[in-house]
C-alpha cells in the first residue's frame, strides 16, 4: 500500500462549539473507517492541526475536501510524506482539546496561544504522538 502521511494548521472561520466539532468528528470517523484512513486532530485557539495517515488516493482526495471546507482557513501545509507505517493506527481520528491533560506543559510550548502554523513538523507530530501516548494510557 502506499501509505502516506499528511499534516496541516488551520484556523476556524467563526469559533466553533464542541456540539459543532463533535458533529464534524462522528463524519469524519465514519468516512475515514471507510477510506482507510487513520489520524489525529487537536484544536485550541480556535487552531486546528491534524495528522492524517492512510493511502496516498485517500489521503489526498480528503485533503481536497478539507481546503475547501468553510468552517476553517489559512489552511497550511506543515508536511507530506511517504511513510513506512501509521503512527495513529488505533484511531480513524483521535482527538484532543490542546491545553487539556497537561498537554500545554508537556508539548513545552508557550500556553497563551496554541499555533499550529508558526510550529515544525517536527514539533507538530511530537505533540500529536505525545497525545496519542497519553490517550492510550487513558483507555487502558
Ligand atoms: C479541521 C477539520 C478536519 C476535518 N477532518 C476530516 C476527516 O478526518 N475526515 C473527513 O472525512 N472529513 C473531515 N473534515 C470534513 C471535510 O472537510 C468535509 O466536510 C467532509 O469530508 C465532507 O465533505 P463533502 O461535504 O464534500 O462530502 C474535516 C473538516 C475540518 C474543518
Amino acid at each position: 500500500m502506499n501509505l502516506v502521511e499528511l499534516i496541516y494548521a488551520s484556523r476556524m472561520t467563526a469559533p466553533m462549539s464542541m456540539s459543532e466539532i463533535v458533529d464534524l468528528l462522528d463524519n469524519a470517523r465514519t468516512h475515514n473507517t471507510r477510506e482507510g484512513l487513520t489520524g489525529m486532530l487537536t484544536f485550541g485557539s480556535e487552531r486546528f492541526l491534524q495528522a492524517i495517515e492512510g493511502p496516498a488516493d485517500a489521503v489526498n482526495r480528503l485533503y481536497g475536501r478539507i481546503l475547501q471546507d468553510t468552517r476553517h482557513e489559512g489552511v497550511m501545509l506543515l508536511g507530506y510524506r511517504p511513510v513506512p507505517r501509521r503512527r495513529f493506527s488505533a484511531w480513524s481520528m483521535g482527538f484532543f482539546a490542546y491545553g487539556a491533560d497537561g498537554s500545554l506543559a508537556r508539548s513545552g510550548l508557550p500556553d497563551d496561544k496554541f499555533e499550529p502554523a508558526s510550529m515544525s513538523l517536527d514539533q507538530a507530530l511530537a505533540l500529536l504522538a505525545d497525545m496519542a501516548t497519553q490517550m492510550e494510557f487513558a483507555t487502558t
